[in-house]
């Protein structure tokens, strides 16, 4: 599969012929203004909560593209409202297979409101099963011991993971994190963005490396093949 980062916690996975994008936040990021979003054109849109660094992309990109949200319940409905009616409902726990491979929707210990305030439902992330490899999308989330079970459920051989500290786990729980789920390679994600999460990336580097664990930072715009 390939992963390309668009910033903050907005992925795009290319896998099976099909293109996932996550939590799609590029217009209002300074850190990302290379990227063209008119150039982004996703099958599906991927979103693990529905706050405004999550979402802010997601109408545009979904009634241009007619990619088909998946989601929590709360957050699908929200988007109906606003006249994005290709969505897919899920909740926690769920797994669901489309034509790429399996998603299931698991936990985040975070919260979600919608950018207008309204009930966004509970957080979470995405673990997805391809022919190409396991990936894992934590969302926004502390370190939870709901880790440990999608280590034993999946062979997870790449996890997004945020580090960025203050709004979600920072560099020591993301790498407890990574022992939980059993996963050695990891990409960093949710830093830098705001001045509440800079990293220090070398001692993030340093650290991670100290513990055997490999931390990818990619550059916004990156592609890399997993
Ligand atoms: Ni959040
Ligand atoms: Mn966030």
């Amino acid at each position: 599969m390939k992963l390309t980062y668009y910033g903050h916690s907005c992925f795009e996975v290319v896998t099976g012929g099909k293109s996932i994008l996550f939590d799609p936040f590029i217009r209002p990021n300074e850190l990302a203004s290379h990227i063209d979003v008119e150039q982004i054109d996703p099958d599906y849109i991927l979103i693990t909560h529905g706050h405004a660094d999550h979402v802010a992309d997601v109408e545009e990109i979904a009634k241009r593209s007619g990619a088909l949200l998946v989601s929590n319940f709360e957050i699908i409905n929200w988007f109906a409202s606003k006249g994005v009616e290709n969505g897919h409902p899920m909740n926690h726990g769920g797994s669901k297979k489309f034509d790429f491979g399996t998603v299931k929707y698991v936990n985040a210990v975070h919260s979600s409101s919608m950018p207008d305030g309204s009930y966004g439902g509970n957080p979470g992330g995405f673990v997805l099963e391809t022919d190409e490899g396991n990936l894992y999308h934590a969302g926004d989330t502390a370190i939870m011991a709901d880790m440990q079970f999608i280590g034993e459920d999946t062979k997870i051989d790449i996890a997004l993971l945020p580090i960025g500290d203050n709004f979600t786990m920072g560099i020591e729980d993301a790498i407890k994190s990574a022992k939980l789920i059993k996963c050695d390679r990891i990409v960093g994600m949710h830093y830098d963005t705001f001045p509440p999460i800079a990293l220090n990336a070398n001692r993030a580097t340093s650290k991670f490396l100290k513990s055997e664990v490999d931390l990818t930072l990619m550059k916004i715009g990156e592609t890399i093949t997993v």
